[in-house]
């Protein structure tokens, strides 16, 4: 059987395994899927391993998705533009990377909830990894404005300029960097929460008045109930609300699609999770 999973530190609470065992019951396919506990340090000899024991794939989460950006010895353009890799497919000649988080957002916002970018006014919050890996997937989209907004600024104006420099004829819209201060006066149709400061239990500092009517505020984490990122949007009125199981589980389904050559129905998984 086809031996895959997902490494991490920590990992034990992990729903790809939960996930990628249902994907593979609903396509008949024959595979494993586990939970894999690297050590810090010692990412490469830990994947070494696993392949040498023969697995097929791996997805990669904190902290050793540079450490899997630098293992692959070949990337995927989205790869590239994220800096950082989630998926490995191990073939008999390469070790190609990818990057599914952002496809994975994507999808699950234009898909899932509905909600098209094209032509929106787009709030992301964070200039860390994770809003660099959806940065070049939101601008595909062309929305009307990509603000890129930061804790510390010179982040986000740094990231923003960083991918403001690709050609237009590749990307037509221009992201701009700022503060959580800069916001103020300014209005969005969704705002992206790529910060990490919900697991921290905080919400990032923003000013009010950001949230335009029917505005949908999205969180890339998830919890039982709002985290906090939510609860405040709730009550500065944003129209909608959604954390970011969805992502998740449509990274998972990317990931697995690259692997198998075969794309699962993501809905009765999201629905499944849901529902414990
Ligand atoms: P990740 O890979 O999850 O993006 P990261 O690269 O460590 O993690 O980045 C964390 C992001 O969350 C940063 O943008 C950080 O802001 P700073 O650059 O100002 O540190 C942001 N962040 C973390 N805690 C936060 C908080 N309490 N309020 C606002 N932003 C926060």
């Amino acid at each position: 059987m086809d031996r895959y999973a997902v490494i991490g530190n920590p990992i034990a609470h992990s729903k790809s395994p939960r996930i990628h065992a249902l994907f593979a019951a609903q396509t008949a396919q024959a595979l494993s899927y586990e939970a894999l506990l690297g050590p810090l340090g010692a990412f490469a000899a830990t994947v070494d391993a696993f392949r040498a024991a023969g697995g097929r794939g791996l997805n990669v989460t904190v902290p050793f998705k540079l450490d899997a950006f630098a293992y692959a010895t070949r990337r995927t353009p989205r790869a590239e533009a994220a800096g950082a890799v989630n998926t490995l497919a191990f073939g008999p000649d390469e070790v190609l990377g990818d990057n599914t988080d952002g496809a994975g957002l994507l999808r699950d916002i234009t898909v899932n909830l509905g909600c098209p970018l094209t032509g929106r006014r787009v709030l992301l919050l964070g200039a860390g990894g994770a809003a660099r890996g959806s940065l070049l997937p939101l601008l595909l989209t062309e929305p009307a404005r990509l603000v890129v907004a930061n804790r510390s600024s010179a982040k986000a104006v740094a990231l923003a300029a960083e991918f403001a420099r690709l050609p237009s004829c590749a990307v037509a819209v221009k992201p701009e960097g700022c503060g959580f201060a800069d916001l103020a006066g300014a209005q969005f149709d969704v705002v992206i929460n790529a910060t990490s400061a919900s697991l921290g239990d905080a919400a990032p500092d923003l000013p009010d008045g950001l949230y335009a009517p029917g505005s949908l505020a999205y969180d890339m984490m998830y919890g039982k109930g709002d985290t906090p990122f939510l609860a405040a949007a709730r009550a500065q009125g944003a129209g909608r609300l959604a954390d970011g199981l969805g992502m998740l589980v449509e990274q998972a389904a990317e990931s697995f699609a690259l692997w198998r050559g075969v794309r699962p129905d993501t809905a009765p998984v999201l629905a499944a999770l849901r529902a414990g």
